[in-house]
Parts: C-alpha cells; sequence; structure tokens
C-alpha cells in the first residue's frame, strides 16, 4: 500500500483529490491543507493541518507520517493578490516548495506538484513542455521558480501544468465559469475578455491526471488542460448556453479595458500530446466539461 499526503486539500484541486482517491484500496491517504479544518465532510477523511510555508511542521509532519508521494495542490493562486503581496506569494510558492523538497529528498518520497499556464508569456499559445518559460507577472514568476526548485533538487518529481482551472467545490475560491454562472444566475452584466485565450481544465481531469501519473510512476513535466482552446468570452457564451442563461448579460471587452494589477499572458494554449500518449489522458471537452458542472450543481440552489 502507498502512502500518500496531499497538501492544499481544501482548495478545488484538493477537494478533488480528496474525492478521487477516497476508497482506492491501494492507497492510504493524510490529506492536509491551511486551514485547521477540512471542508468537506470531516470524519470520511483523515485530515491534519499543515501550513507548508512553516519549515519545522512540513519536517515534523512528513517525517512521522513518511509518505511514498506527496500530492502538491497548495499555493497562493489569486493572480492580482500574488501582485500585491509578493513576499507572501514566494513564502507559499517557492519556499513551501523547498521545505517539501527538503522532506522528499529525506524519504525519497516522490513529489508530484502542480504549476500553471502562467509561467508563459503568451505571446504565441500552443506551448508544448519543452517551449521556453518566461512568466509576466509575479503569480507566474513564483511558480515557474518553485518548478525550478523541483527540477534542480534531484528528487523524484512530476509537475503537471494547467490552465483556467474550472469545476466545483465547497467554498473554493471562484473558478472563472463559477464566476460566469453565478453572476448569470442572479441575472448580473458581466464583462469577458475575448483577447485572453487558453485551454480550460475540468478540475476532474486534472485529479485524474495527478492519479494517472502517480499510479503509472512517470516523472517529468506533464502540460494537462482541457482540449479546446477558446477565449474568456466564448467560455462565457458556451456557458449560458449550457445551463440556459441570458446570452446578452455577457459584454465582450478586450484586456485593455480593464486594470488588472498583474498584466496577462493572452494566449496560453497548450498542446497536450505528451499526456495523451503517456497517460492516456483524454480530457472532457467543453461542452461535457460545464455539463458535469451542471449536473454536480443539481439540486444546489445559488442565490
Ligand atoms: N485554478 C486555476 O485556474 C489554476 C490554473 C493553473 C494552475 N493552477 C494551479 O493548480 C494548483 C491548485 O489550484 P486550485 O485551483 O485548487 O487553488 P485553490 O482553490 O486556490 O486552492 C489552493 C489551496 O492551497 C491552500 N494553501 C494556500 N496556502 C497554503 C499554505 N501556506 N500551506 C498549505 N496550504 C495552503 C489553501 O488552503 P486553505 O483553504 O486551507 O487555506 C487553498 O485551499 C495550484 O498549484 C495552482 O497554482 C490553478
Amino acid at each position: 500500500m502507498k502512502r500518500v499526503l496531499v497538501c492544499g486539500s481544501n482548495g478545488l484541486l484538493g477537494q478533488r483529490l480528496a474525492f478521487v482517491l477516497d476508497g482506492e484500496p491501494e492507497y492510504e491517504v493524510l490529506h492536509t491543507s491551511h486551514q485547521r479544518s477540512f471542508v468537506s465532510e470531516q470524519s470520511l477523511f483523515d485530515y491534519t493541518q499543515l501550513d507548508i510555508s512553516n519549515r519545522s511542521d512540513v519536517k515534523s509532519l512528513i517525517l512521522s507520517y513518511r509518505p511514498d508521494v506527496v500530492l502538491n495542490a497548495a499555493a497562493m493562486t489569486n493572480v492580482d493578490h500574488c501582485e500585491r503581496e509578493r513576499e507572501l506569494a514566494w513564502k507559499v510558492n517557492v519556499t513551501g516548495v523547498e521545505h517539501l523538497v527538503e522532506v522528499c529528498r529525506r524519504i525519497n518520497a516522490k513529489l508530484i506538484h502542480v504549476s500553471t499556464d502562467y509561467v508563459f508569456d503568451g505571446k504565441y499559445g500552443n506551448y508544448t513542455e519543452e517551449d521556453r518559460a518566461n512568466p509576466v507577472n509575479y503569480y507566474g514568476k513564483t511558480k515557474l521558480a518553485g518548478e525550478n526548485v523541483i527540477v534542480s533538487s534531484g528528487i523524484e518529481y512530476a509537475i503537471l501544468r494547467t490552465i483556467l482551472v474550472y469545476g466545483l467545490g465547497v467554498n473554493v475560491k471562484n473558478n472563472f465559469a463559477l464566476w460566469v454562472i453565478n453572476n448569470l444566475n442572479d441575472g448580473k452584466q458581466i464583462r469577458c475578455v475575448e483577447d485572453q485565450t487558453s485551454n480550460p481544465t475540468h478540475v476532474h481531469d486534472l485529479a485524474m491526471a495527478m492519479k494517472s501519473v502517480m499510479e503509472r510512476d512517470l516523472s517529468g513535466l506533464f502540460h494537462i488542460s482541457g482540449p479546446e482552446t477558446i477565449s474568456r468570452y466564448d467560455f462565457a457564451m458556451k456557458a449560458a448556453e449550457i445551463f440556459g442563461y441570458d446570452k446578452s448579460l455577457i459584454i465582450r471587452i478586450k484586456t485593455s479595458d480593464l486594470e488588472p494589477r498583474a498584466i496577462r499572458p493572452m494566449n496560453t494554449s497548450f498542446l497536450i500530446d505528451k499526456a495523451k500518449k503517456q497517460l492516456h489522458y483524454n480530457p472532457m471537452n467543453i461542452t461535457q466539461g460545464l455539463m458535469m458542472m451542471q449536473q454536480d450543481l443539481t439540486g444546489i440552489h445559488l442565490n
């Protein structure tokens, strides 16, 4: 039986990992996150608080639990917040990763980590794992620095870069699809950029890819995203269509119409051939992903 430690279990990906790994007889899983308690039904999962930016806590927990694999879904993910709170962003996205690497090395554990399309400058799109990273904002810089810590460490690792993750979770940060659905459900107008394109990724596909990397014991860098490249505006229109909301509430704008604190890369689409080949990764298209979200929402009142 493999012992698995998950970091960031209260986040969108962390919660999905809990359900994907639940009941798998070959894994014993300990879920951890920054907050004291687990947002999901406590009794079903083993959970303990762990702040990855606290070196001594990381050391003592991991040295006593002695996992074979650490799945790191913990990060500071709000792009504008990272731009403002640089010290904190570095502490979680880089120093936190250094702590995990240090202890994984000591017990010979494998680290499976998640990174982002924002390591790219977005000038060309269709990025492969071989393309040169060149982040344009602080979040991207911290995530690339976190990757570099792992790659240069000499430990066993896999890094999964992903894009615009969407799906449902308990008290999760507003992801783009959820923001669109919540606003349209309330009859509110939203402004969506037509000039930022990428491959939205359903959180279930990402969690399954992470599990697959662990099961197949693969190493290295993988691009994990949805199969379709789409602008945020078109993605919102698609969500309105599937959920039956009023499309006229969606206003088409350009990035230059906004004043985001952090610069956004324009086209960060991925090529996912490596993942398809090595993981047999076969992600949902956008219609399927949004329909899965709709099913998950059944019975939940949005207001
Ligand atoms: N969401 C996207 O669109 C997207 C796109 C590209 C890449 N990614 C990457 O995918 C991964 C998962 O993202 P996500 O969408 O699941 O993010 P999320 O919903 O924001 O979850 C991140 C979790 O990390 C935990 N965390 C933050 N600081 C921590 C610390 N110091 N110690 C321990 N836990 C800490 C938080 O836990 P608490 O709630 O307990 O405070 C939070 O629940 C991240 O590496 C992110 O960079 C995400």
